[in-house]
């Protein structure tokens, strides 16, 4: 409901802009380099785009030992299923670059370190999914886990331990 409520203002503020025919704004603007959008706020970017991607990595990776359904392996059993698992480490790789965006970067100290940790990892997750090698899968996704925990007890110490992948918290 936000999300749509700040898209409208984004969309009569640029309207507003139009209509002035501000040249001068725009040419400072272009002037200063590409143009982001930056609409969702770190929280969405976290809620809406990250977290759904990781999850579905995690849930790819391990086993669950259950006591009505026993015990089952998570990892994936097909060509396919692997491809999709490469696919979201892909997700992971250009998101870590996402958060380094002028305008969405806090600092380009331990806020770029975790960011490029986050793509380095996810990058190592494509190659195990590439090679269907279940025990790196498995490791990496650790790491990606790592990577937010310590992003989180840095710049967000509140949310810090809120979530935990099903897989990885036995
Ligand atoms: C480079 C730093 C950084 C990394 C890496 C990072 N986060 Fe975050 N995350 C944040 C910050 C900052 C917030 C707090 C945003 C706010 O509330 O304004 C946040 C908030 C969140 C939230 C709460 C969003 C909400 O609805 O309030 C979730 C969920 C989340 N992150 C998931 C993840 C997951 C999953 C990963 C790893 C795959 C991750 N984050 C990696 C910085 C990071």
């Amino acid at each position: 409901m936000t999300g749509i409520l700040r898209l409208f203002a984004v969309v009569i503020f640029a309207a507003g802009l139009a209509a002035c025919g501000s040249d001068s704004d725009t040419a400072s603007e272009s002037a200063a380099g590409p143009e982001y959008t930056l609409t969702l706020s770190m929280a969405e970017l976290m809620a809406h785009v990250l977290e759904p991607v990781a999850d579905s990595l995690w849930r790819s990776a391990g086993w669950i030992d259950d006591e009505i359904e026993g015990y089952y392996e998570l990892y994936p059993t097909t060509d396919e299923g692997w491809h999709q698992a490469e696919e979201r480490a892909a997700l992971i790789v250009e998101i870590g670059n996402t958060l380094m965006l002028p305008g969405r970067a806090v600092d380009n100290d331990s806020w770029a370190t975790y960011s490029k940790a986050m793509s380095t990892v996810g990058l190592n997750m494509m190659q195990a999914a590439e090679q269907q090698n279940e025990e790196e899968f498995f490791q990496t996704g650790a790491q990606l886990y790592s990577v937010c925990t310590a992003c989180h007890q840095s710049y967000s110490p509140d949310i810090a331990g809120r979530f935990a992948p099903s897989s990885l918290s036995q």
